[in-house]
């Protein structure tokens, strides 16, 4: 009996803190183009998200099916070829200007074309090169993710770039999430950044699901693997504060920690293929303390191949978040080592890791974007807005239609006094329709 009322109190509690997160989730500003799909997908009672079709975003291009149909996440099962050889293959997405977004492109070939041959090409961020698409080395979903700040046209160009005769691009979906100004602000605003692993120490992948998802930029944390010296150990989140780069709790849960203390932590990133050398790259490093022993002392020393870069101290439950910026590392991997100080009485830890490596430069002159880069196409420049049919009329910043007055719907867990707000958005234009969704205590 005793224990049914403390599993209950637990419960309660857990609840109590999902209630306090789930609140923040604001995903009806999240753009999902599900690219090659005749219809717009709407939410789905599972993951409330809205996907759109691509034929406004892009004049060429033909859809495709892949067979069977039975991709998860169902995005991967649509895809847009293009076979065309003029090679301006472009989408001109609106988006709000001098806002910095996470864009995520997804590819996957699902052997569309019957041809067994998986492509490789190159993807453009407005006019500059953002990387090599090789779409045979790995069977599954193909993910590539940059941060940038939009430039002042109102549009952003994103452009598929034939390289190879036969060899015919075609991209799955296109995800973009506007983040908080003070999100990634170590990111220079002039600069793209290439993704280049998102890693999840101690814990499995974690990325939005469903409305109860502790993440709310639509990121993905993925599985990392644990070193053979080391082990995976419970930590906890600190609540307390909102954390630098506002990593979802499940995340911060766990930690991969050296078996002994003076073996160091050794992880290797590998950079993107045909990456040229050397590159700039930016690490977060992203730490959690679960030892109060007292006399006990953990000073993490950071080596990015073999050379100090950073020291942090950890202290008890509190998440600490190190960027090291612009580090030159030579590629094609890069070795990363925690070790710790002389002094420390307990081993290397660490929670969860981000690496982005700094791409074009989209620096400003008079008012124009630089033509830096560009001579690099050698004739295959995409023109900027190649779509002209394009219009935002009657759409907002972000390119949705303009939504009109909700309806809700409410459910009540009465037992544990919590309301599931349901309020479903009524699209003006075609029926369309948004979910949000509020949980109040
Ligand atoms: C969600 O995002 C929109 C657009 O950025 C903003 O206006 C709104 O205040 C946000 N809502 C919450 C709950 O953060
Ligand atoms: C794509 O990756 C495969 C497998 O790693 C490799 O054999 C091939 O050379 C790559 N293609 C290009 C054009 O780099
Ligand atoms: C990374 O570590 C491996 C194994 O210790 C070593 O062979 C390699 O030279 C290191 N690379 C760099 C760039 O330090
Ligand atoms: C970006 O470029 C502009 C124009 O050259 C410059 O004024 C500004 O300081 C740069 N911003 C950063 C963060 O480097």
């Amino acid at each position: 009996m005793k224990k049914k009322i403390w599993i209950s109190l637990l419960l309660l509690l857990v609840l109590r803190v999902f209630v306090a997160y789930s609140l923040d989730l604001n995903f009806s500003t999240w753009w999902n183009i599900d690219c090659g799909n005749d219809v717009v997908r709407p939410p789905d009672l599972e993951k409330f998200l809205y996907w759109d079709t691509d034929e406004d975003l892009t004049q060429s291009g033909i859809n495709a099916r892949i067979n069977p149909t039975t991709q998860v996440p169902k995005e991967m099962n649509t895809l847009r070829f293009f076979p065309d050889e003029a090679q301006k293959n472009c989408y001109s997405l609106p988006f709000i200007n001098s806002q910095r977004y996470l864009i995520r492109a997804g590819f996957y070939y699902g052997n569309y074309d019957a041809l067994s041959s998986p492509p490789t090409f190159d993807l453009y961020l407005d006019q500059k090169k953002w990387s090599t698409i090789n779409t045979s080395i790995i069977e599954g979903s193909i993910y590539h993710e940059a941060v940038y700040v939009t430039r002042a046209s109102g549009f952003l160009s994103l452009c598929l770039v034939q390289t190879k005769e036969g060899d015919v691009p075609f991209i799955s979906s296109i995800e973009a999430v506007p983040l908080p100004s003070d999100l990634y602000f170590h990111l220079d605003t002039n600069y793209s950044f290439i993704l280049v692993t998102r890693t999840n120490l101690g814990g499995d992948e974690v990325r939005y699901v469903d409305f109860t998802s502790d993440e709310k930029y639509n990121r993905i944390w993925t599985h990392g693997e644990i070193p053979s010296n080391c082990i995976s150990v419970p930590t906890l989140p600190d609540i307390s504060f909102t954390l630098e780069n506002e990593p979802p709790n499940t995340v911060m849960s766990d930690s991969i920690q050296s078996r002994i203390a003076t073996n160091p932590i050794i992880m290797t990133v590998d950079l993107p293929p045909r990456t040229p050398y050397p590159q700039l790259a930016y690490f977060i490093f992203y730490f959690n303390e679960i030892a109060a022993l007292p006399g006990n002392t953990r000073t993490i020393l950071i080596y990015s191949d073999g050379q100090m870069k950073s020291t942090v101290t950890t202290e008890f439950i509190k998440c600490k978040v190190v960027t090291i910026k612009a580090v030159t590392v030579a590629g094609p991997t890069i070795n990363v080592t925690l070790g710790t100080t002389d002094g420390s009485t307990l081993p290397a830890i660490i929670s969860a890791m981000e690496v982005f490596i700094r791409g074009e430069s989209y620096e400003v002159a008079n008012g124009l974007v630089t033509d830096e880069g560009v001579d690099e196409l050698s004739g295959n420049v995409p023109a900027v807005n190649e779509v002209s049919g394009v219009t935002r009329e009657g759409r907002d910043a972000m390119g949705h239609n303009e939504l009109s007055a909700g309806v809700a719907s409410v459910h009540s867990l009465g037992c544990l006094g919590i309301d599931v707000v349901h309020l479903v958005s009524q699209r003006p234009h075609g029926g369309r329709q948004t979910v949000e969704c509020k949980i109040y205590n």
